[in-house]
């Protein structure tokens, strides 16, 4: 076994209807008294921030709101963000939302201890992080992106229209709490396009070339219970068991990739989700499979066993086979969901393959894929899944 280093430093409190206990959490574990909650206009608009405010109000901690953050946040909404922040007062900020608002609240908590734009931190800028951030509370409203448990925060770069990444331990929040009753509201698609990155996570750590026995572990795990839950999720949204087993699928998922890395599926995504706006979600449901199909020879066994974590039958089979049987059964679990399954459904053309190559071939972790992947593979994988 190699060497390996395995860190989940987020610290989880899970529970069905725990947000009612939020502001006891934050007053009497945290001893936090000024709160600025970090959200959107949808999560307003579902009702959501009522029910944190309650749970604040009830313990007399003082909080202020900020709704304006969007999906896909550019550098300029976090700079602006992060000026209003610094002028709240707040000791710590509750990041309630997707993975677009807890991304945003990482790059604006760091900023309060950091002088300059994000632009400045981002991959390859002037400025690297160096000491603490602001403190980081997220609740996630929806059960994929695994955000609440890692060090990056993603941004979109208008100008040259690339989707980048500020990573460093210091940017992973402080604690996650995760209410599968704040996430039944959600919408079947939004479910399962957010579902499929959480089994991305999952996968694409599970065959990294950094994967170890305990992000192995929790990949496996993730894989089995999100196969086993993600279609009742989306068919029956107020299946609080589903929800539950996917939100904690979500929070292992996190964790695996936190520690064993991503590939090439990420790489595309992040570089579609900049050239034609797909939301990531959807692109990770969306090239996973044939991301697979190409990787499936950089680990024969590993990708068996993910075969097996989705019930899929393999007895007899050769491991080559069995291995296969992986990427059929992603494909069938894209085709219950009623995900797109091809790209030109959602708005990337032929165009935009050089600048998506690149993107990909420039991607910080393509080299943790379990294949050493050219640029013409990457157009193969375009291809197929076009
Ligand atoms: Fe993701």
């Amino acid at each position: 076994m190699k060497d390996f280093v395995f860190r989940m430093p987020t610290r989880v409190r899970f529970g069905i209807g725990i947000t009612k206990t939020l502001g006891k959490i934050l007053k009497e574990e945290l001893r936090y008294s000024n709160i600025f909650i970090a959200s959107d206009p949808g999560i307003v608009q579902a009702g959501l921030i009522d029910r944190i405010e309650e749970a604040l109000k009830a313990e007399g901690i003082r909080f202020c709101l900020y709704d304006q953050l969007v999906p896909d946040p550019t550098i300029e909404v976090v700079d602006e963000a992060a000026d209003v922040l610094r002028k709240s007062g707040a000791e710590a900020v509750l990041a309630v939302g997707g993975g677009s608002v807890i991304d945003t609240a990482k790059a604006m908590c760091m900023l309060q201890t950091h002088e300059g734009s994000i632009r400045d931190y981002l991959f390859g800028g002037s400025k690297s992080v160096s000491h603490a951030i602001m403190p980081l509370i997220c609740i996630p409203t929806t059960a994929g992106t695994g955000s609440e448990m890692t060090a990056a925060s993603v941004i979109t770069d208008q100008q040259t229209k690339t989707k980048v990444s500020v990573t460093h331990e210091n940017l992973i929040p402080r604690l996650a709490v995760i209410d599968p009753q704040l996430q039944a509201g959600m919408p079947p698609l939004i479910t399962a396009t957010t579902g499929m990155d959480a089994l991305t996570h999952a996968i694409e750590s599970y065959v990294s070339l950094n994967a170890g026995p305990i992000s192995d572990a929790m990949g496996l795990a993730a894989v089995k219970q999100i196969s086993q839950n993600l279609r009742t999720a989306a068919a029956d949204g107020s299946n609080l068991q589903a929800r539950a087993n996917m939100a904690v699928a979500s929070t292992m998922a996190g964790a695996a990739f936190m520690n064993g890395g991503l590939g090439v599926v990420h790489g595309i995504a992040q570089a579609i989700g900049a050239a034609a706006h797909v939301p990531h979600g959807t692109a990770n449901a969306l090239l996973l499979p044939y991301c697979m199909r190409r990787n499936v020879v950089g680990n024969l066994k590993k990708f068996k066993d993910i075969a097996d974590a989705m019930g899929e039958n393999t007895e007899g089979l050769t491991v080559r086979a069995a291995a296969d049987r992986a990427v059929s059964a992603v494909f069938q679990l894209d085709q219950d969901l009623k995900v797109p399954m091809h790209l030109k459904q959602v708005g990337v053309t032929h165009e935009m393959f050089p600048k998506i190559i690149k993107a990909t071939m420039e991607y910080r972790m393509l080299t943790t894929n379990p294949c050493q992947l050219s640029s013409d593979d990457v157009l193969s994988i375009l291809q197929s899944a076009y």
